[in-house]
């Protein structure tokens, strides 16, 4: 723990939009009590490290592909936390599977942002642009986020914050993506780390 924050560490594929919107809170003062301390990408491409550099904040790259087994990859990861003291790990975009014996060695101290209001089109094969190609052939009216604990279960944990958003007529599975985003996802994945960071604290 830094300067009594609770060190965080985000872990990205892609974009990393998610990981702009809590920089930019922490900046802004909605996150106080956690430090984005670590970026780690397993895409070496992600432009996630870009916004990762321009902030100043530690990162580095831990590539799936390399790795010969998911424990080896996990083994990497696991160095890397632990070696930076991290006690928060935030999920926002990120593309890899985590096996039970890595997420059951931090309980209620993994957490994700999905794009759709869990229970609904969440689990195996729900990620990304698929979410939301789900929710318009469903014909669902309102969709929107969700931030949840991390477990064993795919998208299962215990739900933290969610955000409605509504649907269009005409929408299009990149033009809803982009109103969850920036009407949900970015709103609430700060506020759910803060909200955590701030229950750690008082764990602490
Ligand atoms: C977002 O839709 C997020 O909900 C999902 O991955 C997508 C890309 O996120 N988990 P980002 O732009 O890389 O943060």
């Amino acid at each position: 723990m830094s300067d009594d924050k609770i060190k965080i560490a985000v872990f990205v594929s892609g974009g990393g939009t998610n990981l702009q919107a809590l920089i930019d809170k922490q900046k802004s003062g909605v996150i106080t009590s956690g430090k984005i301390s670590l970026v780690i990408s397993n895409n070496p491409e992600a432009y996630a490290l870009e916004r990762a550099k321009k902030a100043g904040i530690k990162y580095a790259v831990v590539p799936r592909k390399e790795c010969a087994t998911q424990q080896e990859f996990e083994d990497k990861l696991n160095e890397l936390l632990t070696e930076n003291n991290i006690e928060l790990i935030v999920l926002a975009g990120f593309m890899c599977i985590l096996s039970e014996s890595f997420t059951s060695k931090y309980p209620k101290r993994i957490i994700n942002i999905h794009p759709s209001l869990i229970p609904s089109f969440c689990g195996k094969g729900y990620y990304g642009l698929n979410v939301h190609k789900a929710a318009l052939s469903y014909g669902v009216k309102i969709t929107g986020a969700t931030v949840h604990y991390v477990n064993e279960i795919p998208d299962g944990g215990e739900i933290i914050m969610q955000k409605a958003v509504a649907v269009e007529d005409g929408d299009t599975p990149e033009v809803l993506q982009k109103r969850v985003m920036v009407n949900a996802e970015w709103i609430i994945l700060p506020q759910a780390v803060e909200k955590v960071c701030k229950l750690l604290l008082m764990c602490n």
